[in-house]
């Protein structure tokens, strides 16, 4: 075997191993690129951005809350009950409405409201919050998160693709923020 033989063989194999280099690198690159992209691809989805109806405005009295369900948009058929989300409608006099995810703010526990004390109450380690929404004690650090609505032919509508997070304050806190008090 000549030296030039020799070279090219090796220069080959070169070529070869950064090529299986490369495609490894592609193949280990896909999720990390996805995960990086996500929060575009998320939005482009249009279940994210769909706006559901709750019910008609009047099941929701004003001055009372309710219990609605809607059905998440990215659900399909395989899932069942499981898809059927639970919410809290307040109707706060007739115009102006807060419609609350159900899960505590703390750990997620189904929170329930008690229209005699005016109160919602978690039933795992006894955190409550007040009718508007705001955190009154326990060990929540925050208010119910709460969906953006709107109200469209009669109907209550919610944003309802993504489950509201520390990103869309409570009504109390936005009071906080304008200078208003809290429950106003
Ligand atoms: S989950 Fe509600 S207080 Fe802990």
């Amino acid at each position: 075997m000549t030296r030039q033989d020799d070279l090219s063989r090796r220069g080959m194999l070169m070529k070869l191993g950064l090529l299986f280099n490369g495609a490894v690198g592609v193949i280990l690159a896909v999720p990390i690129v996805r995960y990086l992209l996500s929060p575009v691809v998320r939005e482009r989805n249009a279940g994210y951005e769909s706006w559901l109806a709750v019910g008609q405005l009047d099941q929701f009295p004003a001055g009372q809350t309710r219990l609605a369900t809607y059905r998440h948009p990215a659900a399909n058929s395989s899932d069942g009950d499981t898809a059927n989300i639970p919410c809290w409608v307040r109707n706060v006099d007739g115009e102006m409405f807060q419609v609350f995810a159900i899960n505590c703010a703390h750990l997620g526990c189904p929170v329930r409201w008690f229209p005699q004390s005016g109160l919602f109450m978690c039933p795992c380690h006894g955190g409550v919050y007040y009718a508007d929404g705001s955190r009154a004690s326990g060990p929540p650090e925050r208010g119910l998160f709460e969906y953006s609505y709107k109200v469209e032919h009669g109907k209550l509508l919610i944003k309802a693709g993504e489950m509201p997070t520390t990103g869309a304050p409570t009504t109390s806190l936005i009071n906080i923020a304008l200078g208003k008090p809290p429950c106003a």
